[in-house]
Order: C-alpha cells, then structure tokens, then sequence
C-alpha cells in the first residue's frame, strides 16, 4: 500500500496513540508466564506484539479476546499463564519484523527443558543475536543462530537450564538487559546486569508489577531466580514513540494546537520531549497517571508556532529517544541550523540502517545531511520538496517522511507502507484525519 500527505498549514485537535509497543510485548510475556489470569488493557494489536502474543500461546498460556476496536483490532486481551512451565512448541515461534520479540523470548526459552526455533522476517533475520547469544551462553544456554548472516537468526534453542550471572553490557540496550533478566528468573540466585548508560526499564517496573524479585541500583539492576510472575491486570499507556510523530507534527506548523491523551510518560523515554524543548517547541505535560502507577501517563499538548533552532544531542539521552530519531530528524531538517546526532551507532541495526534510510530521504527531500559512522549533521532550513520515497519496509521510515510531507511543497507519498502495522495500527486513519 502507498501512502501520501501534503502541505498543511496546521493540526488542530486530538489524538489518542495504540499502546506501548515495549511494554505490550513484556506484559504478553509475563502474564503468559504468570501463574493465574491476566487482563491486559489497551495493548497494542500491531504485528510484532500479537506474534508475542501468539507465542506465549504456543508455549501453552491461554489468550482470549475481551474487547475489539472497530476497524483497528483487538485491545483487551485475559492471559491465562503457565506458571514458569511453558511446553514445547509444535512450530517455530515467528517474530515477524520484531527484534524485542525474539531477544526477549529467546531469554525465556534459553530456559526452558525443550528445544525451540525462532525465526522472523528478512529485517529481523539480518539483525545481530550475538549480543543476546553472549550473555545467554555464560548462563549455560545452548543457542545455535543459523542465518545466512553470521549471528543472525533463525535461532536454535536447544533445551537447556541456567544459572546465575553478573554482566556488564557492551551497549546501552534494553533488549540485552531484558533477555538476561527473563533468564535470570528460571536461574537460581541473583542474576545482576550493569549497564553503561540507562536504557528502558519496562521489564523492572513489570518485574515490580508481577511480583518479581527486581532491586534497581543507579546503572545495576539484579533480579532473585526462581521466581513466578503473579498474575495482575494492567492497563498499557499510549506510546510516546507513536506519539512522537504527532508531537513533531504540530511543533513544526505554526498555529498548530494539538493535544494527546494517556500518553506513557517513563522518564528512560521521555527524551524527544526535552530535546523538542530544547528545539524551542512549545510542548506542555500535564500528568493524570495516580501515584504510584506502575507506568507514569498523561495528555501532551502542543502549540506550533515557535521557530525551532538546532541542538545537538547528548551521548547519554539518545538511548533514551533512539526509536524517535528519524522523525527528530525531521523537525531537525524544518529547524534552523545544523542539529549534530552521533553516539547513535544502534540506528545502523535497527529494522533498517536508520542512519542510511533516514539520510536518504531527506536528500531526497531537497536536505542537506552529513553522515558519520555513528550518526549525522542535518542541515536544517531549506524547504522540503516533497516527492515519491520508499519506506524501505520500515514503519519509523514510513510514518517519518509522511510527517515531513506536511512541510513539503507538493505531495509526499510512502511506498510500500504496510510495514506501519508493526507498531502503529491506524495510523492511515489518524494520517487521513488530520488531512482531511
Ligand atoms: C526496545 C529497546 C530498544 C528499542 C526497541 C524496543 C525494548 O532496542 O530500539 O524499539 O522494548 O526493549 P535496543 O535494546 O536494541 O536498544
């Protein structure tokens, strides 16, 4: 499917964003791996998250639908849990197009007393499994990666037990610390992992939320194995990297007044909000989440108007907006002056190389971009033209140059844009609104 946008002169209104794709994936996990029922509201019914979904169900936990959206999908979802005893699954588990399926659940399988196979698309089956394969080995797993790239999957999970391990991660990722963590409860005793910067941290606060043992110290962060997840119901927030596109939306046309509601608020992901400001974006948050929420939330609201500059980002803060890079880049190319994005490595890895894909199109789009090894120099001011790009099959991509085609002169379209099902279900719709 194609899809287009054009010039707008502003947004006015709401919106309201799917769920967290991070933390609907670890709430499919552990509620599948809970002992007793789970309802799991709001969650997100993109691909990557329904095929966790779907291979908590091979592993023997029970799902049922309890509440649909109309022309949207499934939102609520009871779990009924394994107890910490999956069984074997009759077929490869497939992730679809997701990195954080496959590295979290391979933690869990890792495991597990049977021999499993995950597998996923082309983009997943390039993306490097060595990170988790490492760590996962000196617990004593038994994990094969037979890609056609070294390290890459499908993976082979022979049937294994683990013990505990102290580790330091070698990058900022919070899929490499959740993977040992999910490992870390069938393991007896305290597994730690240390990390150089601070990444995401769903899985603690889930860990919290299901009763795991979970004790967070500054950058360590260690859990207490065996310990069985209980079951307890959740609501999920909206999505702050889906609601990011619409915050560089209406921050980027002047007269713009919009506002968006039961957005997640963790602070390891609030990040493009403090880079926006310091863009100059005119962005208010009001919090409704009660004390002491499991996941913090609120309503954004965002006036367009104020000219945006050029800022350069911190080395610590950009595994903290990493997944908002592409559509910063966008409001970065709309902003006065030469924003700067290095230490931003990870983007090479991502569904796409982000650096490459994101350079691209907006060379395509009449922007100046310096590329680096580890990032970029976009050289912000000069008017977009808008013009036909590929999505390179990557939903950021896609919905990024959409956004941009607001700014544009003439249309914009996305080919290939189906990837946007893979976290943000009913985005066309909200595209078409704000369009019409
Ligand atoms: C995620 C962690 C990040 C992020 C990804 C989701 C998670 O990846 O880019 O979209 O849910 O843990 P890394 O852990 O590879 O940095």
């Amino acid at each position: 499917m194609n899809l287009h946008s054009r010039f707008i002169p502003s947004l006015q209104g709401e919106l309201t964003v799917p769920g967290d794709k991070s933390i609907s994936h670890r709430a499919a996990i552990l509620g599948g791996l809970a002992k007793g029922t789970t309802e799991i509201s709001n969650f997100l019914c993109s691909e990557d998250c329904l095929n966790t979904l779907k291979a908590m169900e091979q592993l023997g936990a029970k799902v049922e639908v309890i509440e649909s959206r109309e022309g949207y999908g499934p939102t609520k979802f009871r779990i009924t849990g394994v107890g910490m005893n999956p069984v074997p699954p009759q077929s490869p588990i497939d992730c679809g197009n997701s990195g954080t399926g496959m590295r979290l659940m391979a933690g869990m399988l890792a495991a597990c007393p049977f021999d499993s196979e995950m597998t996923g698309d082309d983009s997943l089956c390039s993306r490097p499994m060595g990170r988790i394969m490492t760590p996962l080995a000196e617990m004593g797993a038994n994990i094969e990666a037979k890609g056609n790239k070294a390290g890459c999957a499908p993976l082979f999970i022979h049937a294994g037990k683990v013990h505990p391990i102290d580790y330091t991660l070698p990058m900022a990722s919070a899929q490499v610390k959740s993977a040992i963590l999910l490992a870390g409860i069938f393991a007896q005793g305290t597994t730690i992992v240390r990390q150089p910067a601070i990444t995401r941290d769903h899985t603690e606060r889930l860990f919290h939320h299901f009763g795991i043992p979970c004790v967070e110290n500054a950058l360590t962060i260690s859990t207490q194995g065996l310990a069985t997840p209980k079951a307890k119901d959740i609501t999920i927030p909206g999505d702050i990297s889906s609601a990011a596109f619409w915050i560089v939306a209406a921050a980027t046309r002047p007269g713009s007044h919009l506002t968006l509601r039961t957005v997640g608020l963790n602070p390891t992901r609030t990040a493009i909000i403090d880079a926006l400001l310091r863009m100059g974006a005119d962005i208010s948050i009001v919090k409704t989440s009660p004390e002491g929420a499991s996941e913090p939330y609120g309503d954004i609201t965002i006036k367009g108007g104020r000219p945006l500059h050029s800022i350069e980002l911190f080395k610590e803060e950009i595994p903290n907006l990493i997944d908002e890079i592409p559509i910063l880049s966008i409001a970065a190319s709309i902003a006065e002056g030469d924003t700067v994005i290095r230490n931003a490595r990870e983007l090479r890895v991502k569904e796409t190389d982000r650096i490459a894909t994101t350079a691209a199109n907006l060379r395509a789009m009449g922007v100046q971009v310096e590329e680096f090894d580890d990032g970029m120099i976009v050289r912000g001011g000069a008017p977009l033209q808008g013009c036909e790009l590929a999505s390179f099959g990557d939903h950021r991509i896609a919905m990024s140059f959409l956004i941009a085609g607001f700014s544009a002169d003439g249309e914009t379209s996305l080919t290939n844009t189906d990837c946007i099902n893979t976290s943000y279900p009913g985005f066309a719709q909200d595209l078409q609104a704000i369009l019409s």
